[in-house]
């Protein structure tokens, strides 16, 4: 069994794992992260998009052991202690979760749009949010809600960055 190490959210792990243990499983597991939801496991759900180098992966469709000298974050790197990241503030604003199965994998997603030229319109497209998001699935909200935090949250990370 390799010694894999892995550097999450800016902390080193290592830890025992099968060279077959996919990377949401040793998250949830070993290091204990369970804010990384696991829904379908066939990379259709989106609940368990995390970031590898700054961009979404689904951490069910790769090995732990690939993820070795990246820099993954997780849905626990959003918030700074106490503050909520704007786009979390967005989803409670708006109300954008319901059961909030499917949140981590959205906001994870949903962070990432900022890189986009999209985001930078004014305003933004809730058409374009809605593509974007097309990995990502909500069995409660029928996406309303998500679309319109999203959008509200790029415009606050926009304004945060300036
Ligand atoms: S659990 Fe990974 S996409 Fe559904
Ligand atoms: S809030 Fe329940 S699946 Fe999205």
């Amino acid at each position: 069994m390799p010694d894999v190490s892995l550097k999450v959210n800016g902390a080193h792990h290592c830890a025992w794992l099968e060279a077959d243990t996919l990377l949401v499983d040793a998250l949830r597991g070993p290091l204990g992260l369970h804010g990384t939801h696991q829904g379908c496991d066939t990379a259709q759900c989106g609940a368990c998009t995390v970031l590898m180098d700054a961009k979404p992966i689904k951490s069910c469709n790769v090995l732990a052991l690939q993820m070795q000298g990246r820099a993954l974050h997780t849905v626990e790197s959003l918030a700074q202690g106490d503050e909520l990241h704007p786009m979390q503030q967005a989803f409670s604003r708006h109300h954008a979760l319901q059961c909030g199965f499917c949140t981590p994998g959205f906001l994870m997603r949903a962070v990432t749009l900022a890189a986009e030229p999209e985001a930078a319109c004014d305003p933004i497209d809730p058409q374009w949010v809605r593509h974007a998001l097309g990995g990502n699935l909500c069995r409660c909200t029928g996406y309303e809600g998500i679309v319109k935090a999203v959008c509200e949250g790029l415009v606050a990370m926009r304004t945060a960055a300036a």
